[in-house]
């Protein structure tokens, strides 16, 4: 593993869910996280660290060639975390931008980079990946980018040695996760806290990854040495959402949380480890102490004024 001390690591798309995660803790470890992100908001940062005002932030597009090496050249960056993506309701919203988003922006990581040198470089595609295939899951036009630009990785390691770690994360969960078609967990235990009622919209086993689980495992891949373009699962913890909601209430005395409809159509399976492997990273933590973590942050952020009700209200109707 290389030192990631003093070094500036390009994090795209890192106002969001596990953006924020990833800021946080290459924070601690003494790393220069660059943001890189549409939008300058920072509430996903300043729910789970101090001091998201003093993180480096450069609004740009991914899509935007140009501005992203301009970015690169101006930090010296020496590796690229890409997590900036539009998930699956918003790609089914606008096919067209969601293919430049998805498709074109990853193809300006890679070429940029080729062009800088930058050997260390992982970047996130999606248990959406394998529903693709000959299966029962469901295909999306999401699973078909991600699919996409894991083919693209190859080609560029075949064709310049441009190395690449992909990730493919289950269901992320965990502060910060409060948009795409599997926020609904996350949601429900916000929803426990507030006194809310709240109905996650499927039932049945998921592929369920705490946020800081994952951002550890995004970090760890950019601080080794890689020479393929190699492409991992992320199934964390297996559970089942009648566990997860009697797990919310056993922590949260009177939760008024359910669960309605078919199981997730993505794939799920106990984590083959094989990633964890590859990295020395310590174990996933279990579904019962990830909601106990979430509900404590969230209750802090609550405490600093940071989750507001009002915020919180705004949250969870959104994905209701
Ligand atoms: N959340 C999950 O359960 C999950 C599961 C599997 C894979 N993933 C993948 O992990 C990555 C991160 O997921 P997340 O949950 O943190 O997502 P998120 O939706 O919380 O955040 C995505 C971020 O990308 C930014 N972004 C969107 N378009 C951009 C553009 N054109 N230029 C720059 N930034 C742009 C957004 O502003 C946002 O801050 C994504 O690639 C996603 O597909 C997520």
């Amino acid at each position: 593993m290389t030192n990631l001390k003093n070094k500036s690591v390009l994090v795209t798309g890192a106002a969001g869910c596990i953006g924020a995660w990833t800021v946080k803790k290459l924070t601690e470890q003494g790393a220069k996280p660059i943001v890189f992100d549409l939008t300058d908001n920072r509430s996903r940062l300043a729910l789970v660290m101090d001091d998201a005002a003093k993180v480096v932030w450069e609004i740009g597009d991914i899509t935007d060639y140009e501005r992203l090496c301009g970015v690169i050249e101006k930090h010296n960056v020496s590796a690229i975390i890409h997590l900036a993506a539009l998930q699956v309701p918003f790609c089914k919203a606008d096919p067209i931008t969601s293919v430049k988003v998805n498709v074109v922006g990853t193809t300006h990581i890679f070429e940029a980079a080729r062009k800088f040198g930058i050997k260390r470089l992982t970047y996130a595609s999606s248990i959406a990946s394998p529903a693709m295939g000959d299966n029962d899951f469901l295909a999306t036009l999401y699973g078909a980018h991600k699919v996409c630009g894991e083919q693209m990785a190859a080609v560029y390691w075949q064709d310049w040695q441009v190395p690449s770690l992909c990730i493919r994360p289950g269901v992320i969960y965990g502060p910060g996760r409060d948009q795409g078609m599997s926020a609904a967990p996350t949601m429900a235990i916000l929803a426990a806290l507030f006194e809310q009622s709240y109905t996650i919209p499927f039932s049945g086993p998921v592929a369920f990854v705490h946020v800081e689980d994952a951002a550890n495992r995004f970090i760890a891949a950019v601080s080794k040495d890689i020479k393929d373009a190699l492409v991992f699962d992320m199934q964390g913890t297996e559970a089942d959402i009648a566990d997860v909601l009697t797990d919310i209430k056993h922590q949260i005395e009177g939760a008024d949380i359910h669960m309605a409809g078919s199981p997730l159509p993505f794939p799920h399976a106990p984590d083959d480890g094989a990633l964890d492997t590859l990295l020395g990273v310590a174990p996933y933590r279990s579904m019962r102490d990830g909601i106990a973590q979430t509900l404590d942050i969230f209750r802090k952020a609550r405490d600093r004024h940071v989750l507001t009700p009002e915020l919180a209200l705004s949250l969870i109707g959104k994905n209701a």
